[in-house]
C-alpha cells in the first residue's frame, strides 16, 4: 500500500558533472564521502567538543566568544554570529575564495583520491584547448607588456614615468601588472611569433589584428600604457590600453574586443584583486575606471571594482552578489552620467541587493580624491556621505523640481518606479516611509502609485506570478480585516514553515486514516513531503519565496521519478543562495510544536509530526486565503461595473467561507 521511496543520490550528481564537465560523479561522490567537515574546518579553526557539536571562533568574522558551530552529524557547519554556513565544499570555496571545481581539487588531494579527468568528446577537447591557448597567449602579452613598461627605455621613460607621476607606487603597477605597449606597430606580434605563439590565437585573443587584403598583421595596442583585465581566478583576459597623448582626435582608451575568454558583461575590472576584502568588509565600491580602482586601492578600499566603460550588467551585478549584498556606487562631483545610471541601480535593487550612492565633490573622482588624502581621511568621507540610494535620488531629483506640482507627480512616479522593483516588501515599505518623509508627501499617495506599478508589472510579465499588492492602510472599506492587511508580509513565514518540515522530516512517515480494496478503514504510513506535495496540488498553491519554490519542485519532481532529493543535493548545490536557505532550515535548532501544553497527554513522536504537518498546512491554506482576499478587496475598490463587483462579491464571500473552514481545521488540531 504504501509506495516505496528511495534515496537515490547519485541521479542528482549527473547534473553536477554536467555543469562541472571534467570531475566524474563518482569521484565527486568520493570526495563528498571523504570529506568530513569536522576535518577539513579543523585544517584551519581550533574546535572544541560542545555536545553533538563542535565550537571555534569563526574565521569569516571578528569574534572574541565562538559562535562557529560544526555539525559532524549533518556534515555542515554554520556560524550564528555572521550567518556563513556550508558543507565542506562551501568551507573551502569561501575560506580560501576557491571556486567549485578548485575546491573538489584541493580536497581531492587531501584525501588521496585520485581525479581521473573524464574522456572528453573531440569538439570538447577543442574548444577546452582553444579557450586554454587563449588564456596562454594572454599571459604570455601581459608578461611582454609589462616586459616592456620596466626594462626597456622607451617603457620607462614614456610609460613609467607616466605612471610615477599619477602617483602609482611600485608594488600597485606590479600588483595590477600594468605595462607598457611600444610604439612599433608590429612588436608584439613579430614578438609573439617568434616564440612560436600562433597567429590565429593571437588574432581570437584580440591582440593582433590581420589584414585579410594584403595579409599584414599589426598590433591592436602600440603607443600605450597598458592595464590587464583578469577573470576571478586572477588570469588575464583581456587588456585596457590608454594613450598618453593629448590629442583628442584619438581615443583614450582601446580594449580588447569580445572573445572567448572575454565576455565583456560578465567581467568586472579588478574583482579578483578585491574578493577577499569584499567578503571581509561585506561591501563592495563601483567606480568607473580602471584608474580609480588603482587608486583607491593603493589608498588602502581594496573592495572596489569598475565596469570600465560598459554600463552595468545583470551579470556583473550577479558576480559581485556572490560576495556580498551591498554595493556603493562612487561618481564624480560633476558626472552626467548620474542619471544614465539609474537603470543600473535599479538592476541592483532588482536583485534585492543594498545599493547606495556616494558623490565626490566637485571636480574629483575617486582617483583624484583619494590621491588627495589619506585613508583615515577617505574611510570617514565615505562613511559620512554614503547615501542610501532611495534617499539619494529622492533628493537629487527633488531639487530639481522646486514646486511645480506636475514635475513633482513625475518624480513620485520615477521614485516609486525603484522601489517596485525592490523583491522584498518589507524593504518597499521602509522605503515608502522615507520617501513621504523627504518629500513631506501622504505615504498613502506613495503607496497607491506603487500598488500601480506593481500591478501593471505583473501584467506586463503575464507569466501569473502574482505581484502582492503593498498593505494598504487606508481605512472605511467594508470588508478588509486586519488580517487581511498583515497577510502579504507574513505569508513568508507559513512558507518556511512548510519547507522546513518537507527538508527535516519529507522522507518520515504518519499514519494516515485509507480504505483498503474492501473498504474497510485502516491505517496507512504516508511519507510526510507526500502529504504536502498532494494537500498543495490539490489547490494549485505557489511559493511566493523563489527559493523555497525551488526546492519544493526538486520535491515534486522526486516524487514522480520515486526519490525523494538526497539533502546533500541541496547543500551541496553551487547555488549558494539555494544551499544557504537549506543549510539554514536545517540547522537552526527546531523542535516540533508541543500541543500538550494543557493536556497532561504524552504523544507519540508521529503522533506530534502528523500535527505539526497538518497544521503548517493549513495555517498556509489559510494565508494563501487571506492573500487573496485582500486581493479581491483591492479588485472590489477599482471595479467598473455593477456584475464586475457582484463577481468579486461572490469571490470574498467564498474565500471567507473557506478560511473559516481552514481556522476550524487549525482549531481542531490545537485543541485535540
Ligand atoms: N573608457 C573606455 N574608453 C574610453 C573612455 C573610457 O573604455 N574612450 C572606460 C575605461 O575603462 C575607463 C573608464 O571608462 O577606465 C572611465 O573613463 P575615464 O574616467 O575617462 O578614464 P580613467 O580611467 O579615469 O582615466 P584617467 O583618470 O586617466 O582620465
Ligand atoms: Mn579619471
Amino acid at each position: 500500500m504504501a509506495r516505496k521511496i528511495f534515496v537515490n543520490k547519485s541521479r542528482y550528481f549527473n547534473k553536477l558533472e554536467e555543469e562541472f564537465g571534467m570531475i566524474p560523479k563518482d569521484t565527486i561522490d568520493k570526495i563528498f564521502d571523504a570529506a568530513r567537515v569536522e576535518e577539513v574546518v579543523g585544517d584551519f579553526v581550533t574546535l572544541k567538543k560542545r555536545g553533538a557539536n563542535l565550537l571555534g571562533l569563526c574565521p569569516f568574522h571578528n569574534e572574541k566568544t565562538p559562535s562557529f558551530t560544526v555539525s559532524p552529524a549533518k556534515g555542515i557547519y554554520k556560524c550564528f554570529g555572521c550567518g556563513k554556513a556550508g558543507n565542506s565544499v562551501n568551507f573551502m570555496m569561501d575560506h580560501d575564495q576557491l571556486s567549485y571545481p578548485e575546491a573538489l581539487r584541493y580536497l581531492a588531494k587531501k584525501y588521496g583520491i585520485e581525479i581521473e579527468e573524464k574522456e572528453q568528446t573531440p569538439e570538447q577537447l577543442q574548444t577546452q584547448n582553444e579557450r586554454e591557448s587563449l588564456f596562454v597567449v594572454c599571459s604570455y602579452a601581459q608578461k611582454y607588456f609589462t616586459g616592456n613598461l620596466l626594462q626597456t627605455d622607451e617603457g620607462r621613460s614614456v610609460g613609467l614615468s607616466y605612471f610615477k607621476e599619477r602617483g602609482f607606487r611600485e608594488d600597485v603597477i606590479e600588483k595590477f601588472q600594468l605595462g607598457y605597449a611600444l610604439e612599433d606597430r608590429k612588436g608584439f606580434t613579430k614578438d609573439a611569433l617568434s616564440k612560436s605563439y600562433r597567429l590565429e590565437y593571437l588574432v581570437k585573443a584580440g591582440l593582433t589584428i590581420h589584414k585579410e587584403e594584403d595579409g599584414n598583421s599589426f598590433d591592436r595596442f602600440s603607443g600605450r600604457v597598458i592595464f590587464p583585465i583578469h577573470n576571478v581566478s586572477g588570469r588575464p583576459i583581456a587588456f585596457g590600453g590608454r594613450t598618453l597623448k593629448a590629442d583628442k582626435k584619438i581615443a583614450k582608451y582601446i580594449n580588447s574586443p569580445e572573445t572567448d575568454i572575454y565576455h565583456k558583461s560578465n567581467v568586472l575590472y579588478g574583482l579578483f584583486f578585491a574578493k577577499k576584502s569584499i567578503i571581509a568588509e561585506d561591501m563592495c565600491f563601483l567606480v568607473e575606471g580602471y584608474t580609480d580602482v588603482i587608486s583607491m586601492f593603493q589608498a588602502g578600499i581594496e573592495n572596489v571594482v569598475a565596469s570600465s566603460g560598459t554600463s552595468l550588467t545583470v551579470e556583473q551585478i550577479r558576480q559581485v552578489k556572490r560576495y556580498t549584498q551591498n554595493i556603493t556606487i562612487l561618481y564624480d562631483g560633476d558626472s552626467a552620467g548620474i542619471k544614465a545610471s539609474f537603470r543600473g541601480i535599479d538592476m541592483i535593487l532588482q536583485e534585492g541587493m543594498n545599493v547606495k550612492v556616494l558623490l565626490f565633490p566637485d571636480g574629483d573622482d575617486p582617483d583624484s580624491f583619494s590621491r588627495k588624502i589619506g585613508y583615515e581621511e577617505l574611510k570617514a568621507f565615505i562613511r559620512e556621505n554614503s547615501k542610501d540610494f532611495i534617499t539619494f535620488k529622492t533628493m537629487l531629483l527633488y531639487t530639481d523640481v522646486s514646486s511645480d506640482p506636475i514635475k513633482k507627480a513625475g518624480l513620485i512616479k520615477d521614485i516609486v518606479e525603484s522601489i517596485a522593483v525592490i523583491p522584498e516588501a518589507i524593504h518597499r515599505s521602509v522605503y515608502i516611509k522615507e520617501c513621504s518623509r523627504l518629500m513631506e508627501m501622504d505615504e498613502q499617495v506613495l503607496l497607491n502609485e506603487l500598488n500601480k506599478i506593481r500591478r501593471k508589472h505583473s501584467t506586463d510579465k503575464n507569466k501569473g506570478e502574482a505581484v502582492q499588492a503593498e498593505p494598504d492602510s487606508s481605512q472605511g472599506t467594508v470588508i478588509e480585516s486586519k488580517e487581511e492587511r498583515g497577510a502579504v508580509t507574513l505569508i513568508e513565514h507559513q512558507e518556511r514553515d512548510i519547507i522546513r518540515l518537507l527538508l527535516n522530516f519529507g522522507d518520515k512517515t504518519v499514519l494516515i486514516d485509507g480504505e483498503d480494496e474492501e473498504g474497510k478503514a485502516i491505517e496507512t504510513p504516508v511519507a510526510v513531503a507526500e502529504i504536502i506535495l498532494h494537500e498543495l496540488a490539490q489547490d494549485h498553491i505557489a511559493f511566493e519565496n523563489p527559493s523555497y519554490q525551488y526546492i519544493y519542485t526538486s520535491y515534486s519532481e522526486g516524487f514522480q521519478k520515486g526519490s525523494w532529493p538526497d539533502m546533500n543535493f541541496f547543500i551541496n548545490k553551487d547555488d549558494l543562495v539555494i544551499s544557504r536557505v537549506v543549510i539554514d532550515l536545517i540547522s537552526s535548532p527546531y523542535t516540533l510544536a508541543k500541543w500538550d501544553q494543557h493536556h497532561i497527554l504524552v504523544q507519540t513522536e508521529e503522533q506530534v509530526l502528523k500535527k505539526s504537518v497538518y497544521s503548517a498546512l493549513y495555517s498556509f491554506k489559510a494565508k494563501h486565503i487571506e492573500k487573496l482576499l485582500g486581493e479581491t478587496s483591492l479588485e472590489l475598490k477599482s471595479a467598473g461595473s455593477e456584475e464586475d463587483t457582484l463577481i468579486l462579491l461572490q469571490k470574498h464571500k467564498q474565500l471567507m467561507e473557506a478560511k473559516k473552514y481552514f481556522n476550524k481545521l487549525l482549531g481542531r488540531i490545537i485543541t485535540h
